[in-house]
């Protein structure tokens, strides 16, 4: 089952050729951070814009790259929600297109499930049932998936995603956008234990907050404008990361799941990796971290959770939309 995959959810136009689910022949991103960066963040608008002038290109460019034409193609998928509207119009449009003069099956995906699927991408060992720590832009969720199609939404912000935090900090801090990695960057050079920075809701539950740590942030450097940008984006990233891990492995310890992983954009985060794959690895679970690649938004996620989907559930109807608050559970 060779399935095209696009991905046009937020600023990220991709396309990618997987085979069987699994196997990648070629996963293309092109990154419209250039365009947002001047504003901080992402703009819809000028996102929507951007995918319909980038979206061919970069599904000519899959095709070459996996050394296939489309009439190789078995079935094409686009990740229908969550997002933004009219970006995901774009990729859904796009993808019918291309299904409607194929003749073949359409599937419209979660873009939730795809980052869970990069980690069957990268493993093939990997099978459900296992907790799962989905960390984005948008959203924080802390899930148990019983089986292929299966999940229990255990926990979940109640204001800003992780990834939100993260660029927001960096703007407070000049660091530009995308702000999870110019953190990641920066946090290298400072100390992590330097500014005592608050734990929000950590025994609280397993829901999540973390629009608290990015106020206290900026009151703690209005108050200390010498403060070193290093230790404060050090310590911040401290306080993030310790309460990601804290409740997925809490989640991993209330559901008796030995198995651990990861996905979405915050999940390439270098200090989030290293303290898990400790972490869990000591209380003798299986930890699974996907490429950094496979965390950020790609094509090849959505491709794989086609190939699952279709096999289980078949084509997507065609008058199906776009749904930009599309849940998991
Ligand atoms: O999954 P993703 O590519 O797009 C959404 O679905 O939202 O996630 C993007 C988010 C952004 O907030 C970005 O700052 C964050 O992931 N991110 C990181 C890192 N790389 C990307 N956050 C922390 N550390 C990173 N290395
Ligand atoms: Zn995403």
């Amino acid at each position: 089952m060779r399935i095209l995959g696009i991905e046009t959810s937020c600023d990220e136009t991709a396309a990618a050729v997987v085979d069987d689910g699994r196997n990648v022949r070629s996963s293309v991103v092109s990154s419209q951070v250039v365009l947002h960066a001047r504003y901080g963040g992402v703009v819809p608008e000028i996102a929507s814009r951007a995918h319909v002038e980038l979206v061919n290109e970069v599904i000519e460019q899959a095709l070459v790259e996996a050394g296939v034409t489309l009439h190789d193609i078995d079935a094409v998928a686009a990740a229908h929600g969550p997002g933004l509207a009219g970006a995901l119009l774009v990729g859904v449009s796009a993808a019918k297109a291309i299904a409607l003069t194929l003749k073949c099956p359409y599937l419209g995906v979660n873009h939730h499930e795809a980052h869970i699927y990069a980690a069957l991408i990268d493993d093939p060992t990997l099978e459900p049932p296992f907790v799962t720590l989905v960390v984005s832009g948008g959203h924080t969720l802390l899930i148990a998936m019983d089986d292929h199609g299966r999940y229990r939404v255990l926990g979940r912000t109640v204001d800003d995603a992780a990834g939100e935090a993260f660029d927001k900090v960096a703007r407070f801090l000049g660091l530009g956008y995308p702000g999870g990695p110019a953190i990641d960057r920066v946090a290298t050079g400072g100390d992590a234990g330097a500014i005592a920075f608050p734990r929000p809701m950590l025994d609280d539950g397993n829901d999540f907050s973390f629009s608290g740590l990015k106020t206290a942030v900026v009151v703690y450097v209005r108050k200390h404008p010498q403060a070193n940008v290093a230790d404060v984006a050090a310590s911040f990233q401290a306080a993030v990361v310790d309460v990601l891990v804290t409740k997925l492995l809490r989640v991993a310890d209330q559901t008796g799941l030995g198995t651990l992983v990861i996905g979405g954009g915050v999940a390439a985060n270098s200090a989030l990796r290293r303290r898990l794959l400790d972490e869990g690895t000591n209380m003798g679970l299986r930890v699974v971290l996907p490429s950094v690649g496979l965390c950020t938004d790609n094509a090849a996620m959505v491709a794989a959770v086609a190939c699952w989907r279709l096999a289980a559930d078949g084509p997507t109807s065609l008058s199906a939309g776009a749904y930009p608050a599309l849940g998991l559970d």
